[in-house]
């Protein structure tokens, strides 16, 4: 970050226009995750597609940063393979985002951590599935706290 902006030009476009905003009714995977530090939580659905993350939309009950750094996570993994979506580190959020102070770092886990008890959900539910159990899709969504 340059000069003394608290919040970086990326960082605020994508807190005023949050990218990938919503649900997906059909979703191959669904994962939520909450800080219990400051309430924040992020509910995420992925669309999977030959192992790679072929949609993916969030919600989010946060703050400005929560909203911002997952916005921007969902636009970095989308068309990603799901071993490597599911390795993203947040200091690789916290730079796409160009920076975050000190005590807003902690915001950019929410989006890895969504992302990831989603791909736990997708795999789960692929299992049960090649073991010929049926899936409810509200059943056994994926949720941890961070
Ligand atoms: S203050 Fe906790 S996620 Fe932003």
């Amino acid at each position: 970050m340059t000069g003394n902006k608290r919040y970086s030009d990326i960082l605020l476009d994508h807190f005023r226009n949050p990218r990938n905003v919503g649900e997906i009714a059909d979703a191959d995977g669904v994962g939520a995750i909450g800080d219990p530090g400051c309430g924040d939580f992020v509910k995420m659905w992925i669309k999977v597609k030959d192992e790679h993350v072929s949609d993916v939309k969030f919600q989010c009950r946060g703050c400005p940063a929560a909203i911002a750094t997952t916005s921007i996570f969902t636009e970095l993994v989308q068309g990603m393979h799901i071993d490597r979506a599911a390795e993203f580190s947040e200091e690789t959020v916290e730079e796409a985002a160009g920076g975050l102070p000190e005590e807003k770092k902690h915001c950019s886990n929410l989006g890895p951590g969504a992302l990831y008890n989603a791909i736990v959900n997708y795999i789960t539910r692929e299992v049960e599935k090649s073991a010929g159990k049926h899936h409810d899709d509200n059943e056994g969504e994926t949720q941890v706290t961070a």
